[in-house]
Order: structure tokens, then C-alpha cells, then sequence
């Protein structure tokens, strides 16, 4: 994967019809997905008042703000404002959007413009997301990258989060074993909380 694209959630946990928040750096997003399965990334504000669009809900292909309403088609554009029905929303009223791509379970997000193609990870796919209250570039030379943990293969993603913390997202090799992925929740616990002692993996 190009270093333009950031892990920000796994695909499993942003279900057709659901809105999340997240992050890219310092940024802001909701992510969300629409009823046929159509993943989105944009600012977490809405044009009208600011309201967060995280806060708002999926109606089929649409995403509609908490507050009062105002209705957003695939591409940002208002499509409807529900006190004015007769109006057809000037072009102005836009979400700005990301750059979105879904590899190996996992949603990544780059500014909008990237063209670069995301890396595949064949083999692998997304099996649990942790907060990690230790600085991200820490993280990342302690645990990133391949390895084995929990008697699973895995793959491990850091993402910078706002206030020096950071995401970690677990991928699993598609062959693990069902039986083994207990132990592997209970390593990515223990992990997390070595990570935050300052003790390396
Ligand atoms: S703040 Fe979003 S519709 Fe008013």
C-alpha cells in the first residue's frame, strides 16, 4: 500500500447502512457505507450548521444529517433539504470527500486525487481494531508489519490518531484456525497494554 493511503477501520466494522467516525491525522471523517455495500470517506461536518455527519444516518445510497435533515447523495452533493422540499440544493452545498479503497478488510483513506494503486495484502484479512495510547511512530517500529502472535500469522497496521495516540488494526491470515483466534483477542490485549507501558513487543 502506498504511504498516501491510511488504514482508518476495518471493513467489518462499518456495516451497509452504518456511519462511523474516524481519522486521517489531525482530520476529521465520518466513513460510512450505503445499502448496497458502497464504502464513502468525508469531512465529518455538515455544510448547513456543522453538525457531525458521523452523528447522522444511511438512508439507502444517501447519508443524512442528524440535525436537521439536509440529505447527501454519493458524490457530497446535497440532494435534499427537508424543510424546503420544493428547492433543489444549489451545487455549493458539497461534503468534501476522501479518497477511499478497501484491501484486505481494511478501509484505507488518502486525500482526494490519489491514483496510486492500493498494495494487496493476499491472504490475509481484517480481524480486530484497538486504541493504543502510545505514540504512533513508537508503535510502528515496535510491531508493525508481519508477524505471529497469538499462534496466528497476522498482519499489523498503525494509524496516527489525533492527541498522540494511535489505531492498530489486526489483520489475521486466512488460514488461522477458528480456535485460535480467542488467543489471538487475548494477545492483542496484552499486546496493547505492553505497548502502553513502553515495553517493546
Ligand atoms: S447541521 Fe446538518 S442539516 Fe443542519
Amino acid at each position: 500500500m502506498s504511504s498516501n493511503w491510511t488504514p482508518v477501520a476495518l471493513s467489518q466494522d462499518v456495516l451497509p447502512g452504518m456511519a462511523i467516525p474516524a481519522h486521517l491525522q489531525d482530520q476529521d471523517l465520518v466513513v460510512w457505507r450505503s445499502a448496497t455495500g458502497r464504502i464513502a470517506a468525508w469531512h465529518d461536518r455538515c455544510p448547513h450548521r456543522g453538525m457531525r455527519l458521523s452523528h447522522g444516518f444511511v438512508r439507502g445510497e444517501f447519508l443524512s444529517c442528524i440535525y436537521h435533515g439536509w440529505r447527501y447523495g454519493e458524490d457530497g452533493q446535497c440532494r435534499k433539504i427537508p424543510a424546503h422540499p420544493e428547492l433543489a440544493p444549489p451545487a455549493a452545498i458539497k461534503v468534501p470527500r476522501f479518497a477511499v479503497c478497501e484491501s484486505a478488510g481494511v478501509v484505507w483513506v488518502a486525500p482526494e486525487g490519489e491514483t496510486s494503486e492500493p498494495v494487496d495484502l493476499p491472504g490475509f484479512r481484517g480481524f480486530r481494531s484497538v486504541a493504543v495510547n502510545a505514540a504512533a511512530d513508537q508503535v510502528a517500529r515496535d510491531v508493525a508489519g508481519q508477524g505471529h502472535l497469538g499462534g496466528c500469522d497476522v498482519v499489523m497496521l498503525v494509524q496516527p490518531l489525533p492527541g498522540g495516540d494511535c489505531g492498530l488494526h489486526v489483520l489475521v491470515a486466512d488460514g488461522c484456525a477458528d480456535a485460535q483466534l480467542d488467543a489471538l483477542s487475548h494477545a492483542i490485549e496484552a499486546l496493547r497494554r505492553r505497548l502502553e507501558q513502553g515495553v517493546a513487543a
